[in-house]
């Protein structure tokens, strides 16, 4: 496995991929891996070349967010990725992929991103497809492979991709859990022990809405008074049905929809989701 911080090494790299025919999958992340994103590099093995990247991005985090605690363990990432058979870590630095204190600015589509994650927190998708456009640029994927727990950001970086026609396939994965439903984040090592207790009623929300739209449930109404009495304790920021234009919608429907949620618990935002029949 090769680490890589040089953007022009990188760029190198991938030319000769280009050259030699091969596919190349790529996951972005901001390190702190885990069983989530080993997922999303098991599936990018339909590609004949893998890159992992890891980089704690500054600028889709707002003011009073945890920039600098964000974990940071780039050693052990790069051991995981080297067990997973990864090909090229790349970990640029933020002076090299911000060369510019104020370049061009990519701005998210405000119907999709001052919603739900965006609502509490201003700029952040601007933020994401910024480095996104970069990181695409350099590392120029086939396929890139993002997990559906962060549904918001799947599904607007979908939408740039489709719209400035870049031949990147954009691979949603399936939300990973642990032993007892938590969906994994880097952010559940926030938790306390008791903080944690607390945070498997999201777990059982998602798993009674997935069992109620699995025997044919569609209607948003009763599907969401479900969840809201079993998260009842919790601070709901958010429960929603919405579409992946993310339009809130009344009644489910196959491969179109998905119900959305962010509970805060001890102060940190844990997100899950549920997708209608999701194919891709
Ligand atoms: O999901 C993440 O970890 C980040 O938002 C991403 C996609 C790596 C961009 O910094």
């Amino acid at each position: 496995m090769q680490f890589v911080q040089n953007i022009a090494e990188m760029k190198n790299i991938v030319q000769q991929w280009h050259k030699e025919g091969l596919d190349i999958g790529f996951v972005p992340t901001m390190g702190a891996l885990h069983a989530g994103h080993v997922s999303l590099m098991e599936r990018a093995k339909e590609n004949e070349r893998r890159v992992v990247s890891v980089f704690v991005n500054p600028r889709q985090f707002g003011a009073n967010e945890d920039f600098s605690r964000y974990p940071r363990t780039l050693e052990t990432d790069c051991t995981l990725c080297e067990k997973q058979g990864i090909d090229v870590v790349f970990a640029p630095n933020a002076e090299n992929l911000y060369p510019f204190a104020e370049g061009v600015k990519i701005v998210a589509p405000k119907s999709m991103a001052n919603v739900l994650e965006g609502a509490a927190r201003p700029g952040h998708f601007d933020g994401v497809l910024d480095v996104l456009a970069r990181l695409f640029h350099i590392v120029q994927p086939h396929r890139a492979y993002f997990g559906r727990k962060d549904a918001q950001q799947l599904l607007i970086v979908r939408q740039m991709v489709a719209e400035w026609f870049w031949d990147i396939e954009i691979v949603g994965c399936p939300i990973v859990r642990d032993f007892k439903g938590l969906a994994l984040s880097s952010r559940n090592a926030y938790l306390s022990k008791k903080g944690y207790e607390q945070a498997l009623q999201i777990a059982r929300a998602t798993k009674a809405l997935e069992d109620a739209i699995a025997k044919g449930s569609r209607d948003a109404h009763s599907l969401l008074a479900m969840a809201r009495a079993i998260l009842a304790p919790l601070q709901i920021d958010y429960l929603m049905a919405v579409d992946y234009a993310l339009n809130e919608v009344e009644i489910l429907q196959n491969n179109a929809s998905l119900i959305v949620m962010a509970v805060i618990v001890e102060g940190v935002r844990l997100l899950d989701n549920v997708w209608v029949e999701c194919n891709s």
